[in-house]
């Protein structure tokens, strides 16, 4: 997937060195060529020795000790990185680049590259949440430097918050994703996920068994294309991708308010949720005794969002999902009318393999003209990837 990519991989001292190991790891597997540059301090965690039998490529650490292969080494590594990533990059060598120091190695390539440069920050909660640390990151953003979030929990130091470097796994999808086109930057889309919840009393609610996980497959392949995107989801057991703008919801109602929040504003709407169509007519304030041995529970209609947007769209793109059980691509073609959208993505949810759960998915994308175009069973993932570029090349003709 990576073939013939140069990455040139900066590597500076923290604990986290030890994940940056399983980095390099996993870029090799997807066949890139990799050149580390390690910071003395990184050197101290992890030998030199390791990165270079995983990258199969000398490692350098100091700026005088230049292997013979190369010619002015800061500067031939710095053109001829593709991309520069600095995993784990530590308040320090961030600070040292956003105030144009270039004192050792490292700094020095980074300051000599014209690739992209991705920081993916490491440090102690207090040192992330410095207003001189985040001033200094803010800076480099201004100057199209890109920052991996780090993510939250337990970090080596005993405290917890945000500062542990991002997963390795995350880390390697973003730089995948900056080799992609970036067919989508520029555009916003909003993509919705996962199940509604509607509560019938303090205890209990009615659900459906979407996990979110075709949502999130496209919000995380729009993000790796350059969009800026709006994940809005339902309750599931899913991280949202990297770089994402993430809105947890509950019911149909938030979730259409949710979407009227950032519809004016958006290039395209992925209505990949399955919201529940009807809501209780009211919640019993009180847990519903087991007393009967029947009960009647009244319901009303929720709003249909995607119909909602497809009438009051200007030039945004809609596209819908049809979950159907029976006569899909018939049902699926009315559905494009009833809620005027661009086009629909049927899959059979009682097919094995599809729909709801699991990781791959069946799908038949319909168009306004009614044609219609199978596709075997894929990944998730892939079904968005299929579905990402049909948008762009709508967006893009
Ligand atoms: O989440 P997963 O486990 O990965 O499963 C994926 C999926 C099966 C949920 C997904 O592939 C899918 O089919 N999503 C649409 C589910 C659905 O609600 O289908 P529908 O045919 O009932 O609705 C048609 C379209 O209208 C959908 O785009 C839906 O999001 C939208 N809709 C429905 C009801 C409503 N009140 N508002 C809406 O906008």
């Amino acid at each position: 997937m990576l073939s013939g990519k140069n990455i040139v991989m900066g590597v500076s001292g923290g604990i986290a060195v030890y994940k940056a190991v399983d980095v390099v790891s996993r870029l090799k597997k997807l066949n890139a060529n990799i050149d580390i540059i390690m910071t003395k301090s990184a050197a101290e965690f992890v030998a030199p020795l390791t990165f270079q039998s995983i990258s199969q490529n000398p490692v350098t650490v100091n700026i005088f000790n230049e292997p013979k292969q190369w010619k002015i080494e800061h500067i031939s590594l710095a053109k001829k990185a593709d991309v520069f990533l600095v995993a784990p990059a530590t308040a320090n060598i961030i600070g040292k680049v956003a105030n144009g120091i270039a004192d050792d190695m490292l700094s020095t390539t980074i300051m000599a590259t014209r690739a992209k440069v991705i920081f993916a920050p490491a440090m102690n909660t207090n040192m992330y949440n410095n207003i001189i640390f985040k001033e200094n990151m803010n800076k480099l953003k201004e100057h199209g430097y890109e920052f991996i979030k780090p993510g939250s929990g337990r970090l080596a130091c005993g405290d917890i918050g945000e500062g542990k470097m991002a997963e390795p796994c995350d880390i390697v999808d973003y730089i995948i994703g900056s080799f992609n086109g970036n067919q989508l930057k520029g555009k916003k889309i909003i993509i919705t996920a996962g199940p509604t919840i509607e509560p019938l009393d303090p205890v209990r609610y009615m659900t459906n068994y979407s996990s979110g996980k075709m949502g999130f497959a496209l919000a995380k392949v729009a993000q790796q294309q350059g969009a800026e995107v709006t994940l809005i989801s339902g309750p599931v057991n899913l991280e949202p991708p990297l770089g994402v703008e993430f809105i947890r919801i509950n019911t149909t109602q938030e979730m259409f308010n949710a979407v009227g929040r950032y519809f004016d504003d958006c290039h395209v709407l992925i209505k990949a949720a399955a919201p529940l169509d009807y809501r209780p007519v009211s919640v019993s304030e009180h847990k519903i005794k087991k007393e009967k041995d029947e009960i009647e529970l009244k319901f009303v209609k929720n709003p249909d969002i995607a119909a909602h947007f497809g009438k009051i769209k200007k030039k945004q793109i809609i596209i819908g999902f049809a979950a159907e059980t029976e006569n899909i691509i018939e049902n699926a073609r009315k559905k494009i009318d009833k809620k005027n959208l661009d086009f629909i993505v049927a899959n059979n949810v009682l097919a094995e393999n599809a729909g709801f759960k699991s990781d791959t998915n069946i799908v038949t994308i319909v168009d306004k003209n009614g044609s219609a175009t199978d596709y075997p069973m894929m990944k998730k993932e892939d079904v968005a990837r299929a579905i990402i570029d049909k948008i762009s090349a709508m967006l893009n003709c």
